[in-house]
């Protein structure tokens, strides 16, 4: 074996080279890659011996795709296309063989193979639009010469993985082998292609499956409209949709070059600086720098969780999901019976989209055993607290707890507010206790807010952070201070959204401005969905907007009003009787009352939550900025492309916040103060990025 550089090596297997990349973790095309592999093939091209070439990849995956830390630096020779061009135009068959992930990049080489193989477990799939991009190295001109323009067009706005399979049926793959003999596979395919003189095929001369589309631009408007909603505000889709469309409308050569010019627009922009950014976010969070990987953890194998209200009932399904055995504890028969009816509703619910099979519903009700006696979590490994919010209530079932639970077993709250520490004192374990903060519908909710409590101990937090994972979830680990990080911050857009209301906006003006930023709906309308009532009783006085809503049984989407008037459907209209409410309030307040613009609001709401999270991160509530963001995108829908609070902090700079938050002044609230971490950062030309 001649190594042609650190990362690629040549081979011999009689006639058949051998061209394989070896640089983990994921065989990304770095520099150093794409000129091994551009040395490497034209050595083997110049070779009389060789009659076909095979491109493999050491480790646990074929080429995962172009080197992401790459991007945004300036470009180094050799260019993937030069890696491609040296490929594709080879006068002795080139084969792709492939495990693990073909994506992006990889797949886009492989592409460029004139035949590809592949084992039964491979997947591949070009996952650029998540990250804010189009596959820029020939990807959507060739995949729909292969697959179709419909499969493609999906494909590429959707960036999912296509096991071997099914790429195997659309034609992607030429042939599958044996999973545990890629090598051999490749090389016997290899050998075939020789004896039975197999022309070299080039994707990118095939036609017939995007002529089939050609002259008929309906094709594409109506996966527009399909997906309008599942693409607003995002470009890298739009984006994709024009180059297979260019790769039907436009001979080979012409559509590349647009692919190039769109790639390249995407590259420079916002939208995929931010998305790369969560890329790595994603993959920061579950560092903790005083938590080592190491670090035992504690093996879970039963699960209790008390209380089958909204949240327990959500919560245990995700156990039940991974085929874990869960113990629900409730007070009442009927509060049981009626928390483990919805849990089998939304199961069922499942089957209709096809998600699940009955008998999968079946499997996962036999996991959860209800009953009414605490004893029951004796030999529970964690069990989780999710009965009513309330101290005392809570302090008491964790007295209990420590009387019955084994030791060495993880005692969680799912509290969304209280103070964990306090919770933790009414056992003799504290560091067994840590908040397990799950966001509603907690079966869906891809966030978790790991709380990390005074004595919490590392074995607890490391399992807790390598359960959600097991779970399907992604978690932040978090300390202790009332909301912790995720509600402490929408508290804080709350407070500019309610003053914002006693000086002459309505709720609806509020919510367009966030919804048009991005999110999934505003904070009004959020409340509504939540259900107005929560913390609310009768007896209590009509001090609030909120409060006199509830009084005249407006309790949000539940009731069919709230701060909107709702129809069948629950589709929201601005509510005449809120609007009095709203002018009344206003009016008593004394406040001069004004339009407020789009901007300001904007401005007061988000820039409010950017203050937040400097606090946050100046009290060490938060690791890093980044977490935050992660906290933001996936337990409130900030939109992805703005990359999270932090991060949309510095794109507007944050000498620009704090100046706009000085400007506001007074009106932010007379408790409204700037964070000294985010003037001081401004004052130094800083952004949240560069504290690492
Ligand atoms: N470039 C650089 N680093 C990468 C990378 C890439 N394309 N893909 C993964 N990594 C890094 C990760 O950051 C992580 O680093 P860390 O250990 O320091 O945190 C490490 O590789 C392992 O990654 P994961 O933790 O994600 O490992 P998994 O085994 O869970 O997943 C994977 C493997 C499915 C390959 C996943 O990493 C993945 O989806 N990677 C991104 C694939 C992708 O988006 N490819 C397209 C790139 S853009 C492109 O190709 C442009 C082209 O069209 C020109
Ligand atoms: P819920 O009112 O729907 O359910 C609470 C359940 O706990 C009830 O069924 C009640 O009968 C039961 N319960 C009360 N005391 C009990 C006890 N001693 N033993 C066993 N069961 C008992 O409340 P929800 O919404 O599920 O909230 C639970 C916890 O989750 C609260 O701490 C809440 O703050 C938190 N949370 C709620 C979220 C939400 O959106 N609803 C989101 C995240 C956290």
């Amino acid at each position: 074996m001649a190594a042609i550089n650190p990362v690629v090596d040549l081979a011999m297997d009689g006639d058949i080279a051998i061209l394989s990349v070896n640089h983990p973790p994921v065989n990304a095309l770095s520099q150093q890659v794409r000129a091994g592999l551009l040395d490497g093939i034209r050595r083997a091209i110049g070779d009389a011996a060789v009659r076909a070439i095979v491109l493999i990849c050491d480790g646990k995956t074929f080429i995962a795709g172009a080197d992401i830390t790459e991007f945004g630096k300036p470009p180094v020779a050799p260019s993937l296309a030069e890696v491609e061009d040296a490929l594709e135009g080879s006068p002795r068959p080139v084969i792709a063989a492939i495990h693990g992930t073909a994506l992006g990049g990889g797949l886009e080489v492989a592409l460029c193979c004139h035949y590809r193989v592949a084992v039964p477990s491979a997947r591949c799939g070009l996952p650029e639009v998540n990250l804010g991009l189009l596959p820029g190295a020939g990807g959507t001109q060739r995949l729909p010469r292969i697959v179709g323009v419909e499969q493609a067009l999906d494909m590429v706005t959707s960036g999912k993985h296509v096991d071997a399979k099914a790429a195997h049926a659309a034609g992607l793959i030429d042939e599958l082998v044996a999973e545990g003999d890629l090598r051999g596979g490749a090389i016997g395919f290899a050998r075939r292609v020789v004896a039975e003189g197999r022309p070299l095929r080039r994707v990118r001369d095939l036609d017939d499956k995007v002529a089939a589309a050609r002259g008929k631009p309906e094709i594409f408007e109506a996966f527009r409209k399909a997906n309008a909603k599942k693409f607003r505000g995002f470009l890298a889709p739009e984006y994709n949709i024009r180059t297979i469309e260019a790769a039907v409308d436009k001979p080979f050569d012409e559509g590349l070059a647009i692919e190039r010019k769109l790639f390249i627009e995407l590259m420079q922009g916002t939208q995929s600086a931010a998305q790369r950014y969560v890329f790595f976010a994603e993959r920061q969070v579950w560092k903790i720098p005083d938590v080592p990987d190491d670090t035992p953890a504690i093996p879970i194998r039963k699960v209790g969780v008390i209380g089958a209200g909204t949240m327990g009932g959500g919560i245990a399904m995700n156990f039940a999901n991974i085929g874990m055995p869960v113990t629900i504890v409730e007070t009442k028969q009927d509060a049981l019976d009626r928390g483990l009816g919805v849990v089998r509703k939304n199961y069922e619910r499942s089957t209709k989209s096809g998600r699940l099979t009955m008998a999968g519903v079946e499997q996962r009700m036999q996991l959860l055993t209800g009953t009414l006696a605490l004893e029951q979590l004796a030999d529970c490994d964690l069990v989780i607290e999710a009965v009513f919010e309330n101290m005392d209530i809570k302090r008491e079932v964790f007295g209990k707890l420590d009387r019955i639970v084994k030791p060495g077993a993880i005692l969680a709250t799912n509290t969304s507010a209280l103070d964990i520490n306090q919770i933790a004192t009414a056992v003799q374990r504290p560091d067994a206790v840590i908040g397990l903060h799950f966001f509603s519908p907690a079966n869906v909710m891809r966030l978790v807010e790991v709380v990390r409590a005074q004595h919490t101990s590392k074995p607890v937090i490391a399992t807790s952070m390598q359960l959600a994972r097991k779970l399907g979830k992604i978690a932040a680990l978090v300390g202790v201070c009332p909301g912790f990080v995720g509600n402490r911050i929408l508290y804080a857009r709350s407070q500019q959204a309610s003053a914002m209301l006693m000086e002459g906006a309505m709720p609806w003006d509020i919510d367009q401005a966030i919804y048009d930023f991005g999110l999934p709906m505003g904070p009004f309308a959020m409340s509504d969905l939540a259900g107005l009532d929560i913390g609310w009783s009768a007896e209590k006085s009509k001090s609030s907007i909120r409060e006199v809503l509830c009084e005249q049984n407006r309790r949000g989407q539940k009731t069919g009003a709230g701060f909107y008037d709702y129809d069948e459907q629950r589709n929201p209209r601005p509510s005449p009787v809120t609007e009095k409410i709203v002018k009344d309030f206003a009016a008593r307040s004394g406040q001069p009352q004004r339009t407020i613009s789009q901007q300001e609001i904007l401005e007061r709401c988000l820039y409010a939550q950017i203050n937040e999270g400097a606090k946050i991160l100046e009290e060490k509530i938060a690791i890093r900025p980044s977490d935050i963001d992660i906290v933001w995108i996936n337990g409130y829908g900030w939109p992805v492309y703005r990359g999270g609070p932090m991060f949309y902090a510095d794109t507007v700079g944050l000498h620009e916040v704090v100046a706009r938050l000085e400007d506001y002044g007074p009106r932010l609230g007379k408790d409204f103060a700037i964070s000294p971490l985010l003037r001081q950062m401004a004052a130094d030309g800083k952004r949240f990025q560069d504290l690492k």
